[in-house]
């Protein structure tokens, strides 16, 4: 298994690390088997595995029971938690709380989003022995604010301020960063700025690993179709034949056959 100075290494010795979502048992068993470096139990869960429009649903009951399943399944891989909505914004006594949930529930890392201005919360969880993974760039906790999901940091200014911003999480002691939805020159930008290794996700090809949520990656909805996203199967369509064909042959009394039963 992966951990935190490995994220480091990998950065020095100019090599990637991959990274994917997960957030159920028997997604996990196969990833375990996978050689993907480490998972995240992101809280893109809330729209993909419980139907919200918006990551703001997903609460810390809701991660920490997701965050048990992934690592149940996948016992091999470094698995890193997501602080949901607020989660970080009432105090520092509920954040600590929040964080001993999920690294109690199995995590080997959290994920704030934004929280450049909470470099002292950073440091405290840090200090308490959580590796922080920072996130910069399209934050959809603040989807509200940002208006919409739009590509972040285009104009120059914005830039700055996000080079500036992933610099105050590497110094707060953030072990790694995700930079989702900004331009390719800006991540790369950042990426240089920075000892610690970026995760792009709609972040271009020079950031220093990628993440992409598994469902995507695997075409289960067929309408999310953003640029950045790579299709390696179409599982829509898989699965949907394979019920659809389950369902013909119990309905034209094909299955089960004798020799599917019991004497
Ligand atoms: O919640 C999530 O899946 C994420 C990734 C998209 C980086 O934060």
């Amino acid at each position: 298994m992966i951990n935190v100075s490995t994220f480091k290494k990998r950065k020095l010795q100019n090599q990637k690390i991959s990274m994917v979502t997960c957030y159920d048992y028997w997604s996990a068993q196969i990833l375990n088997k996978s050689k993907i470096d480490s998972l995240l139990v992101g809280d893109s869960l809330a729209v993909v595995m419980h139907g919200f429009d918006s990551t703001v649903h997903a609460t810390i009951e809701m991660m920490a029971l997701h965050v048990a399943a992934v690592v149940r399944g996948a016992p091999n891989k470094f698995v890193i938690a997501d602080m949901p909505f607020l989660s970080c914004s009432k105090g520092l006594e509920p954040t600590m709380n929040a964080v001993h949930t999920l690294m109690q529930a199995g995590a080997h890392a959290i994920k704030i989003e934004g929280a450049d201005h909470q470099a002292d919360l950073i440091k405290h969880i840090i200090e308490a022995g959580v590796p922080v993974m920072g996130h910069l760039g399209l934050t959809p906790q603040s989807i509200h604010n940002l208006g919409g999901h739009k590509v972040q940091a285009k104009a120059e200014k914005e830039a700055l301020e996000l080079v500036e911003n992933a610099k105050k999480l590497e110094s707060a002691g953030c072990f790694s960063l995700v930079l989702e939805c900004v331009p390719n020159q800006v991540a790369a930008c950042v990426t240089k700025s920075l000892s610690i290794p970026t995760i792009g996700i709609g972040a271009g090809p020079d950031t220093n690993g990628q993440v992409l949520v598994l469902h995507d990656l695997l075409g289960v909805n067929p309408d999310f179709n953003p640029k950045f996203l790579r299709r390696y199967a179409d599982s829509h369509d898989l699965i949907l034949n394979a019920v659809d064909h389950y369902h013909r042959d119990v309905t034209e009394k094909d299955f089960p056959r004798l020799e599917e039963s019991y004497g």
